[in-house]
């Protein structure tokens, strides 16, 4: 059903639902002043794909129960209008109903925010995750500051292709700019070339990202 929604628009061309127009042109809890949150959490990233940067500020306080919420979540951008409508969404999510646990924030996914926002052009879903890993880079940073370093989850890449260095990171971004077979993923990566034995693992992932980020 994701993946429907995700791509049901995709025959008309460049689509965009009336909720990602309005999270666009009128973006939720974007940051104006940055240094009245120079006591916040940071979360930056940057997207391989195109150059783009997403910054996120996070207030996060613990409730009656002692449980960890987001009280706030800020961001600025200089990604695409995808980027802007995904990230305002993603805001607007965590913050909500007095805030998500900050355990629940961390198991998001990209669909989750697509079907809030009636679905991206498949394209597009790149520039929805660079939100997302600000998010998570925001609470290792909140982490880091509150003692809690076992609790931090760092993404490093592993290598798959030992002879051109590849690594899964750089295969999620090949399937996340719209390579969905090991041809096209190798087109654009070269993955493979110099050591086939890397091929079958090359498969299980990008398997394992089309089902993560388009549910297929
Ligand atoms: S954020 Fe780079 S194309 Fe959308």
């Amino acid at each position: 059903m994701q993946g429907d929604v995700i791509a049901k628009k995709e025959d008309k061309g460049w689509f965009y639902t009336d909720t990602v127009k309005e999270h666009f042109f009128h973006p939720k809890n974007f940051l104006e002043d940055e240094a009245a949150y120079g006591d916040a959490y940071l979360g930056m990233v940057g997207s391989p794909a195109c150059g783009d940067a997403m910054k996120v500020y996070l207030k996060i306080e613990k409730d009656a129960d002692g449980l960890e919420r987001i009280k706030d979540f800020k961001w600025k951008t200089f990604g695409c209008a995808s980027a802007i409508a995904a990230t305002s969404m993603l805001s607007v999510m965590v913050t909500e109903h007095g805030g998500m646990l900050l355990e629940e924030a961390l198991k998001l996914r990209p669909q989750d925010i697509m079907l809030r926002l009636g679905g991206l052009p498949a394209r597009k879903i790149h520039c929805s995750v660079l939100g997302d890993k600000a998010l998570r880079s925001a609470v290792n940073d909140y982490y880091r500051k509150s003692g809690q370093i076992d609790k931090i989850s760092l993404e490093a890449g592993r290598v798959i292709d030992h002879v051109l260095k590849i690594t899964d990171h750089d295969i999620e971004e090949a399937v996340l700019e719209g390579a969905d077979t090991l041809e096209k993923v190798q087109a654009r990566t070269k993955v493979g070339t110099g050591d086939p034995s890397c091929i079958p693992e090359v498969e299980n992932l990008i398997r394992f990202y089309k089902e993560k980020y388009f549910g297929a």
